[in-house]
């Protein structure tokens, strides 16, 4: 995205929708690790200055908002570490979070300790974490830049090492693949960014295609650094440049608590997801009922290739990790397939013993439309 100059910048719909994401999974991860374990650490590499043009708070103000409200059912303690580079905003960052934390009590202020540190975010970030003794332990860590790519695949290794970290990290595809292949530092920062330089076959690829391409190869250093799941967001910023989100996690519950989050995001903001898995790449409204069209599509393939077919558990299991929708959403799915004459079950009730197989009479691939004529 364009680069603010102004220490205090306007929030655009993107940055809003990034916030209600992330404030709707807080809202899910803080309770739930908090039940588990007496301390526990949310980071940002790129705090911000915590407030926006007309008010609206900073991530960094969410978050604190949030693990307040988590703190004053749990006798718990939290930390949140924050790197900001811009002295106007670390400053300004230091003022927000101290009004705060006095609008929550003293008690939460001495249970949630706040840690600004105005500095590059790397080493420092890493450095800090360590020496308070958050590696290890429930840490979320927020990588949210510009979009880059300048988070070294070396945190993310040293991050991914374990496995109660989770990070969420903004890329930005743009940079790279219009100022790259003219330039080796640019190339070396790519390198950098990915942990290699399969990334460079971008060049190679046609247009439409690159920034998914990078998008997906993305994904891949996120797995390679150890966060085995990952999910990401689409957003396009006020310069109609692509921006994407990507979690990555190493528990299954946190992906189907991100999916969760991802779903309930304003769809005022203008956010749509588009699933990879989806051959027709249809994009996605955030919806009130999600349009499952292409969660349909995807169940069919799944189930086309394999010749007995797929258990309802394994249908859910298969929507969770790789594609968009959540396990809640196949038992409708797989009923609408049987309507369509698609799929058969049995038995004929549809639950966790219920084995789904294509119609013998169906081709494999029937002829796709849009939403609506689906099949
Ligand atoms: C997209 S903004 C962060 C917004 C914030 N996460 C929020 O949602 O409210 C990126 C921030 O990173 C800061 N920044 C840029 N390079 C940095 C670096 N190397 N280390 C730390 N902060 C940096 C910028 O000054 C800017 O405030």
């Amino acid at each position: 995205m364009a680069v603010p100059k102004n220490a205090v910048w306007e929030r655009d719909p993107h940055t809003a929708a990034k916030h209600d994401l992330l404030k709707q999974y807080l809202e899910a991860w803080a309770p739930i690790l908090l039940s588990r374990n007496d301390v526990i650490t949310y980071a940002e590499g790129f705090a911000g200055a915590g407030v926006y043009q007309e008010g609206e708070p900073g991530s960094p103000v969410i978050a604190y908002d949030v693990f307040a409200e988590a703190l004053e059912r749990m006798p718990k303690r939290m930390r949140l570490i924050l790197t900001e580079e811009d002295p106007r905003r670390a400053e300004e960052l230091k003022r927000q979070m101290a009004l705060v934390r006095a609008k929550h009590t003293d008690d939460i202020a001495k249970r949630l300790q706040v840690d600004i540190q105005h500095a590059d975010f790397h080493p420092a970030l890493l450095r800090k974490l360590r020496i308070v003794g958050a590696l290890g332990q429930p840490l979320f860590v927020l990588l949210d830049s510009f979009g880059g790519p300048d988070i070294p695949y070396s945190l993310l290794h040293e991050l991914g090492l374990w496995r109660s970290t989770e990070v969420m990290v903004t890329f930005g595809p743009t940079f790279l693949t219009r100022f790259a292949k003219s330039d080796n530092g640019h190339r070396q920062r790519g390198d950098e960014a990915f942990g290699s330089q399969d990334w460079r076959a971008v060049f190679e690829q046609p247009p439409a295609q690159k920034f998914t391409f990078l998008r997906e190869q993305y994904r891949r250093t996120l797995r390679e650094a150890g966060f085995s799941h990952t999910l990401y967001f689409e957003m396009v910023d006020e310069g109609s440049r692509k921006l994407y989100l990507i979690f990555g996690t190493q528990h299954e519950k946190g992906l189907e608590k991100m999916k969760d989050a991802m779903w309930k995001v304003d769809p005022s903001h203008g956010v749509r997801y588009r699933d990879p898995k989806d051959t027709q790449q249809q994009m996605l409204e955030l919806e009130f009922e999600p349009n499952t069209a292409p969660l349909r599509r995807i169940l069919r393939d799944f189930i086309a290739e394999s010749p007995t077919g797929r258990t309802v558990p394994e249908l859910k299991r298969y929507t969770l990790l790789e594609t968009v929708y959540r396990p809640a959403e196949v038992i409708k799915a797989v009923r609408q397939l049987r309507d369509e004459g698609i799929v058969a079950t049995e038995p004929h009730a549809i639950n966790t013993k219920t084995q789904v197989t294509m119609t013998p009479s169906r081709p494999k691939s029937a002829p796709t439309g849009e939403q609506g004529a689906l099949w």
